[in-house]
């Protein structure tokens, strides 16, 4: 069994995140100043191949404009919003020193997709939930670089429908390996990148929220969940019964389907897009 992991090993593992000269920094450094244009940002950027192609290809899928017409870099931050090319940024950094595997890549657009859909239900900013549901789930990557075993822990949750239930299990089984959940620890790097504090909360709390939530905490906890229902081929019609995960005094009964057809539809389009593949089942994860 892993040991439970002490808050230095955590401060100095996050602290590997901390980049040096990287363009994830020089990305992420530009976007927290009050005066940057699209134009400096896509400059910086530019000078990353992979970042600029998932740039490109997130701009040019349906999710944000529909149709594939954004050609230059400038074009297609202004497009995808800042906060999501900090995401895309952070995300290959994070890929760089440690494994990020392709499911979760997959799992982490079906959970974007799925959160900036619901938030243009609840009126939130639908480019901040899509840029905060590409990174909720960033704490699973730095738990299997601390423990090569880690998936042994995430396999039963990830084989099942979600329910209140199977989350709590996951948390549980978390905290008595490693002293911390995969959502505590998410939330703590992005607050030590900078992330906004509403980012940051609806990260360290996408499992456990409690309360009144703002309504981008409220997007990202359903969209996960649309996201994880759809991937295990779970029947909508019924899913707010037997799921019992879902938060209905947000999302209405009556804009589920509507709102599962469109992650279906623009998941698909942009794992296409961006992996040359349409769908992640239950079975892959
Ligand atoms: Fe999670």
């Amino acid at each position: 069994m892993a040991e439970v992991i002490t808050a230095e090993q955590l401060t100095a593992r996050i602290a590997e995140y901390e980049p040096s000269r990287s363009t994830a920094e020089r990305v992420i450094a530009v976007i927290d100043r009050d005066d940057v244009g699209a134009a400096e940002l896509a400059t910086v950027a530019g000078t990353d191949p992979v970042l600029v192609e998932r740039i490109m290809r997130t701009a040019n899928s349906i999710v944000f404009s529909g149709h594939a017409n954004v050609r230059t870099l400038q074009h297609a931050v202004a497009v995808v919003g800042f906060e999501t090319v900090r995401s895309l940024a952070l995300a290959s950094f994070v890929e760089g020193v440690t494994t990020v595997r392709r499911q979760d890549w997959q799992r982490a657009v079906s959970s974007a997709v799925g959160a900036a859909s619901v938030a243009r239900r609840l009126g939130a900013d639908a480019q901040l939930a899509f840029s905060t549901g590409l990174l909720h789930d960033i704490g699973h990557a730095l738990l299997e670089s601390l423990d090569p075993t880690y998936q042994e822990v995430l396999d039963p949750y990830r084989g099942t429908p979600l329910t209140a239930a199977s989350e709590a299990a996951l948390l549980r089984a978390e905290r008595s390996r490693y002293g911390l959940n995969h959502a505590v620890i998410a939330g703590d790097v992005l607050a030590y990148w900078n992330f906004a504090p509403d980012v940051v909360e609806a990260v360290a709390h996408h499992h456990t929220p409690k309360g009144s939530l703002s309504r981008l905490h409220a997007a990202i906890v359903d969209g996960y969940r649309l996201a994880h229902a759809l991937a295990s081929g779970v029947e909508l019609a019924a899913y707010r019964e037997v799921s019992d995960v879902l938060l209905p005094e947000y999302l209405p009964e009556t804009t589920l389907d509507e709102v599962a057809a469109e992650i279906e539809e623009r998941s698909r389009a942009l794992l296409e897009d961006l992996f040359g593949v349409s769908s992640v089942g239950v079975g892959d994860a």
